[in-house]
């Protein structure tokens, strides 16, 4: 029977952490800044960036909430960007995607000062996380190994197989694992005899993005297995790409969904949020 890995406590605890370093830079009349921009009006993006402002709210940072519309030129969101990274008074610029088709997610990344992205989604921070320079982590696999590591879970020297190869979770999250000595295995929609190669993991990190695709002919008995995924299933509630209920007695440890990985995203944004400005006074 696996163990549940709280992701809502953890998150509480990064948060409560973020909160207390937001009020020290307060007491020095340092007021921590998030610029959030969000284009159109796509429901999911909706919930999220209501999530992040509020979030903001509760840990003293202030968040400035651009809300622009569907039609919104490229050039005209690149100005914006551009306005926002010469404010000295804003420390970290999220632009919420997806974006509109007919503006280009990579060109807009990466006119957001790297020093500001506190999503880590610019080429600079991608190849300084490559490299082990000091940068901003993308928000879910930082958290993903903060689930790990306050749960007590060691990494070094284990198998990983990480499922997805996103720019945004599959990606970074392998390079995070191996930079902590992880054996790191990525498998993807191409990958042959996938059962076999992620009943290697003792960590299996589960990013596809199809609801409930992981039973636990996929998992080793022990492993821990962590659930990027968020869906709703025949009954309208939440799941995740793992079939909870089939793995639960054959892992050693689990992310439920909700109140798993979802929370500790956020914390993690909040968290690069303090950092940019110890990294910019620093
Ligand atoms: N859309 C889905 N996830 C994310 C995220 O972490 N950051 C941004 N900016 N957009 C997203």
């Amino acid at each position: 029977m696996a163990k549940i890995i709280d992701g809502k406590a953890i998150a509480a605890q990064i948060k409560e952490e973020v909160k207390a370093g937001v009020a020290e830079f307060a007491k020095q009349g340092i007021t921590v800044t998030l610029a959030v921009i969000q284009v159109g009006e796509d429901p999911a993006s909706c919930v999220y960036v209501r999530n992040k402002k509020r979030t903001c709210t509760e840990l003293g940072i202030r968040s400035l909430a651009y809300e622009i519309p569907e039609q919104t030129s490229e050039e005209e969101l690149l100005s914006l960007v551009e306005e926002l990274n010469g404010r000295e008074d804003v420390d970290g610029i999220l632009v919420q995607l997806p974006l509109p088709a007919h503006i280009s997610e990579k060109k807009v990344i990466a006119a957001i000062d790297p020093k500001k992205d506190v999503d880590g989604f610019h080429p600079y921070n991608v190849g300084a996380l490559s490299t082990g320079e000091k940068g901003f982590l993308p928000g879910t696999p930082a958290g993903i190994i903060q689930l790990l590591k306050r749960s007590g879970i060691d990494i070094d020297g284990k198998e990983c197989v990480v499922i997805g190869r996103s720019n945004i979770v599959g990606k970074p999250m392998a390079q995070l694992l191996l930079k902590e000595n992880g054996t790191v295995t990525i498998a993807h929609s191409h990958t042959k005899n996938l059962p076999e190669v992620t009943r290697r993991a003792d960590i299996l990190i589960v990013a596809i993005g199809q609801r409930k695709m992981i039973t636990k002919e996929f998992v080793k008995a022990g492993a821990v297995v962590i659930d990027v995924g968020m869906h709703r299933d025949e009954n309208n509630k939440l799941c995740g790409d793992v079939d909870y209920a089939d793995v639960f007695e054959t892992a050693g440890a689990i992310t439920p969904v909700p109140g798993g990985v979802g929370p500790m995203t956020i914390a993690m944004l909040m968290h690069n949020c303090l950092e940019s400005v110890r990294l910019r006074l620093s």
